[in-house]
């Protein structure tokens, strides 16, 4: 279904990524790792290997993506070596949770420059590309809580709320253009980013999730396929909702 394509997924050694990056390259897709903390340089070569036994080819550049020349090296790195990217995936996000009253001006900033400035750098460094080649398949990671909200995370909501409000611009900017890009709002999935939930706090949300589970990084990484995917080229400027029904 992607056979000779390459895509560039921020943030995939671990997560959600990591398991956007397995499913593409069980497809066929060539994949550049994006990792940014020396601790996740190991858990880098070893899903490239893991990937390489797929069949295709990997490339592994270490970037912060809220650096905007750091995210802007991605994608010049892609283009020398694959002369080309069909797919972005801004995967790539922290939390830094607390409520407002303690919620220090360096946590929202944080947050911000990742989440939201960093899906940026990268958008603004694969434009150009996508545009000569007159193709292109964009997916912002965004969330549940950036459409309905959740106290203690008013820094992470507004981040994720950005990102949907980009995708809705970008995919007017580009629609003519032959480029989708879209959105995916996963609920509560299972990976690191959830592991620090207190048990009474995964039992709350679970009470609010109608297919009463949290999520796979499968269950998002099969919509991540389908987006990249032709079977979606009709498909741009959306919100996909992979949250069990919480939203809607
Ligand atoms: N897990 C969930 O429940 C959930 C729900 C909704 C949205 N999301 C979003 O999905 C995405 C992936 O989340 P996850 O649960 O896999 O999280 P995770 O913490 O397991 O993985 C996040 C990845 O992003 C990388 N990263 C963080 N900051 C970076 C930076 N500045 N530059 C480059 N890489 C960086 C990390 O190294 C890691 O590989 C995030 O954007 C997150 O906000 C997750």
């Amino acid at each position: 279904m992607l056979k000779g394509k390459c895509a560039v997924i921020t943030g995939s050694t671990r997560g959600i990524g990591k398991a956007i990056a397995i499913k593409y390259a069980s497809l066929g897709c060539n994949i550049v790792i994006n990792y940014r903390s020396e601790k996740d340089e190991v858990n880098a070569y070893k899903l490239s290997e893991e990937i390489g036994k797929l069949g295709v080819d990997t490339l592994i550049v270490k970037a912060n993506v809220a650096d905007f020349e750091e995210a802007k090296n991605i994608v010049e790195k892609t283009k020398e070596k694959f002369g080309k990217v069909d797919i972005l995936v801004n995967n790539a996000g922290i939390t830094k949770d607390n409520l407002i009253l303690r919620m220090n001006e360096s946590d929202f900033d944080s947050v911000i420059n990742v989440n939201l400035k960093g899906s940026f750098n990268c958008l603004k460094a694969v434009t150009p590309i996508m545009l000569k080649q007159k193709h292109g398949k964009i997916i912002n990671m965004a969330s549940v809580v950036g459409v309905i909200g959740n106290p203690g995370q008013v820094n992470y909501c507004a981040s994720k709320a950005g990102v949907i409000g980009m995708t809705k611009s970008l995919a007017k900017e580009l629609g003519g253009k032959n480029i989708n890009v879209n959105a995916i709002a996963p609920g509560f999935i299972d990976t690191d980013m959830t592991k620090v939930l207190s048990e009474d706090q995964k039992k709350n949300i679970l009470s609010q999730v109608p297919l009463k589970r949290l999520g796979l990084v499968s269950d998002v990484a099969n919509v991540a396929a389908f987006l990249a995917s032709e079977d979606s080229d009709y498909i741009t400027g959306q919100v996909i909702h992979v949250d069990g029904g919480m939203a809607m």
